[in-house]
Parts: C-alpha cells; sequence; structure tokens
C-alpha cells in the first residue's frame, strides 16, 4: 500500500486527533483518552514536533499517526533524557498492512538523528521485539507505575547507551 510519513503540522491537528480516537474505539485495554493524550503532549516541553509524523493516503487523508516525547529516567539527582513512543494509531480499516510498521521505524530513525539515545514503550510484548524493543528491566529501567514486567520496554538508539543508566522513568505532566 503506498503511503506517505511526514511531520505532523498545526493543520493536521484535528484529523490526527480523530485518526487516534477511532484507532483505540474498540480497544480493551485503552481508556478511550489517547486522542486527549495526544493535544495534550503538544502543549507542552516534552512535545518534539519532528517526532509527531502522520501517514498519509496519496490524496493526503490521514490514516495514522505515531508520537515520541521527551520523558526522563530518573536515580536520585541524576537525570537521563529519553522518549517514550506514545500512542501509535492506525485507521482500523488500515490496520494489518504494514502503516503501523512504517511509523514506528520512520520515527526511530529521526529520534536517532535527532540525537536522542533510547525510547521507551509500554506496549504489547508481541508487537514491540520485532523494532528490537527489549524488556526495560534488562538495564534496571523502572516503571513508575505497575505494569506486567514484559509490556515496559527500552529500545537503545546506539549500542551501550543505556548501559550506565538506572532509575524511574517519569513521564511528562500530559500523561498523569
Ligand atoms: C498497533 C497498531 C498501531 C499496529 O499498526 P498496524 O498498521 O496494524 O501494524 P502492522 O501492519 O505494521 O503490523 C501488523 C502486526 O502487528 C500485530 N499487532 C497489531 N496490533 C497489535 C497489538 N495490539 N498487540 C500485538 N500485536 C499487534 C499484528 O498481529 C500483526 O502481526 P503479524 O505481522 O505477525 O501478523 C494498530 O493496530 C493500532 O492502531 N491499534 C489500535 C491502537 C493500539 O493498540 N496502539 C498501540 C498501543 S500504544
Amino acid at each position: 500500500m503506498e503511503i506517505i510519513i511526514r511531520q505532523e503540522q498545526g493543520l493536521d491537528y484535528q484529523a490526527t486527533e480523530a485518526v487516534v480516537k477511532e484507532a483505540f474505539r474498540h480497544v480493551e485495554q485503552s481508556d478511550k483518552t489517547e486522542h486527549l493524550l495526544v493535544n495534550k503532549i503538544r502543549k507542552t516541553d516534552a512535545f518534539i514536533p519532528e517526532l509527531s509524523l502522520v501517514a498519509c493516503l496519496p490524496d493526503q487523508t490521514i490514516i495514522g499517526h505515531i508520537m515520541l516525547s521527551e520523558i526522563k529516567i530518573k536515580y536520585q539527582s541524576e537525570e537521563t533524557v529519553s522518549l517514550a513512543l506514545a500512542p501509535v494509531s492506525v485507521l482500523p480499516a488500515y490496520q494489518r498492512k504494514g502503516v503501523g510498521s512504517q511509523l514506528i521505524y520512520k520515527a526511530i530513525k529521526k529520534a536517532e538523528q535527532l540525537g536522542y539515545l533510547s525510547i521507551i514503550v509500554l506496549g504489547h510484548e508481541d508487537y514491540y521485539p520485532r523494532f528490537g524493543f527489549r524488556e526495560a528491566a534488562l538495564w534496571q529501567i523502572q516503571p513508575p507505575f505497575d505494569v506486567p514486567q514484559e509490556a515496559f520496554m527500552v529500545l537503545e538508539l546506539r549500542e551501550g547507551a543505556l548501559e550506565k543508566v538506572q532509575g524511574v522513568v517519569e513521564y511528562s505532566e500530559a500523561f498523569s
């Protein structure tokens, strides 16, 4: 399927949020507020415009979206900047055609280019390992809330980048 992946622009915000809302409509584990999360993240310092990407059909219709935003890994007085992958959304009619994968690969590449060192995701353990994500527990990086260990994953963008990092992840205020 031919799609174009590009940075989200201000004029896309409404359409993006509609896509996010629709993508999560039938997801059991969802609280159906992911579109509001996207809206809130954009208003914080954690928002990186270059890491909010939309997938479009050739006629420019938006059918998917991904957002990576800044978070911190905190240990005592030490802080390490990382990114949260949340959320990633594809309209139900276009799922399982590789759109989600293209969005994730493109976002990873862009994050690397911007110099970020790691990405953290809370998600399905059958999905994210194909992109290189591994259990965060392998690095002594803990979630700030109770989640199944295998669902909390990390991707190093440079080998060994997290070797000396430990601590608890602190999400931006948009997540609270
Ligand atoms: C998750 C999502 C973004 C994937 O996008 P997509 O375009 O369907 O994904 P792709 O076509 O690239 O990949 C499809 C693969 O992902 C798997 N997959 C999709 N959603 C999955 C999920 N929630 N859990 C586990 N695997 C999932 C499919 O089983 C399929 O695997 P296969 O290739 O082995 O058959 C999309 O399904 C979606 O928007 N879901 C609703 C919102 C959501 O749950 N987002 C993720 C949580 S942040």
